[in-house]
């Protein structure tokens, strides 16, 4: 089998940790880079990763690097093709997304300069949280074409509104089909006439008040994990989801996925990040990809397009 390509992880809290295993026993990179800015912890989750590899039989070199915020360390993470931003504080129970904004701003603003300086090149995969804000200050602050930054949230949305509805219908998680767009937090906007079983619209298995409630759920995904963890936030599907989007760039794989992607014109939508769907490949967004909505999904599609689009004017100058 022939390995190729870098990807770098910064941050090796549970989410980075998970997501750099995950990548490295994919087996299809010829490294993973893991950072933290606790000294040695990046070093020391590398080396137990490594240990695994015999057991689960992948040949993929994981590499651990302590960083500082002035820049130290990131020689190890130098031209990387693909790189996960984790970095930032999770959420508490009670708090939303946004609350994280001015703290997680500042760290990410750092990562996101010495990952141009390193890796211009790469493709950013950006996860911290407010994810759509987040994505927005990582594309102005390496100064990256937009294409090469997205975020990762519409595929975690996705996946827990596919696992509610295949848990409420009793059938696999296979055979359903679901599609999350807009914002990841309050204006997200699962798309109930995009979701299928078995082929069949979910509207026509489903009365509309128990849809609502999965969508509602969904909206809530990530609040009620973190409500039952208490300490940190939500690690395997958003790895997973983070994963598979490095994936689909270094095979240059043109799958179709919801991503957090700027969009220019699409539903009417211009100049902001929002969760649409898009083609992913070796040079990140390659096309920003239109669906078929109703009138009401369009309008919630704009709703959530402004609401980002006034946050994302003052991260700029966070
Ligand atoms: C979540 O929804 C971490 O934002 C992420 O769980």
């Amino acid at each position: 089998m022939s390995r190729s390509g870098k990807v770098t992880v910064v941050g090796s809290g549970f989410y980075g940790s998970t997501t750099a295993l995950r990548l490295a026993e994919y087996d299809i990179f010829e490294t993973v880079v893991l950072t933290d800015i606790l000294e040695g912890k990046a070093e020391g989750l590398a080396l137990d990763m490594n240990q695994s590899r015999s057991i689960e039989g992948f040949e993929t070199k994981v590499v651990g690097a302590t960083t500082t915020a002035d820049g130290a360390g990131y020689e190890a993470t130098a031209n990387s093709d693909v790189v996960v931003i984790t970095a930032g504080l999770p959420r508490k129970p009670g708090m939303s997304r946004m609350d994280l904004i001015g703290v997680n701003a500042g760290i990410v603003r750092g990562v996101a300069e010495n990952i141009a300086k390193h890796s211009p090149k790469a493709v950013i995969i950006v996860v911290s949280n407010p994810l759509d804000e987040m994505t927005a200050l990582t594309q102005i602050a390496t100064g990256f074409p937009h294409h090469q930054v997205m975020g990762q949230a519409g595929m975690l949305d996705t996946a827990r509104f596919t696992n509610y509805v295949a848990e409420k219908l009793a059938v696999p998680v296979s055979a359903v089909k679901t599609l999350t767009l807009g914002s990841h937090g309050e204006t997200m906007v699962p798309v109930p006439s995009r979701c299928t079983v078995n082929g069949q619209p979910l509207t026509s298995l489903l009365p509309a008040n128990e849809i609502e409630e999965l969508v509602e759920r969904t909206r809530n995904g990530g609040a009620e994990i973190v409500a039952l963890l208490k300490t940190g936030s939500a690690y395997y599907a958003p790895s997973a989801a983070a994963a598979r989007m490095a994936k689909a760039v270094i095979e240059d794989s043109g799958a179709i996925m919801p991503v957090c992607a700027w969009v220019e014109g699409q539903y009417g939508i211009s100049g902001v990040y929002l969760g649409v769907e898009a083609k992913i490949g070796r040079a990140g967004i390659k096309e920003v990809v239109e669906t078929a909505l109703t009138d009401s999904e369009v309008a919630a599609l704009k709703v959530a397009a402004e609401a980002v689009r006034s946050k994302q004017a003052d991260v700029k100058d966070l």
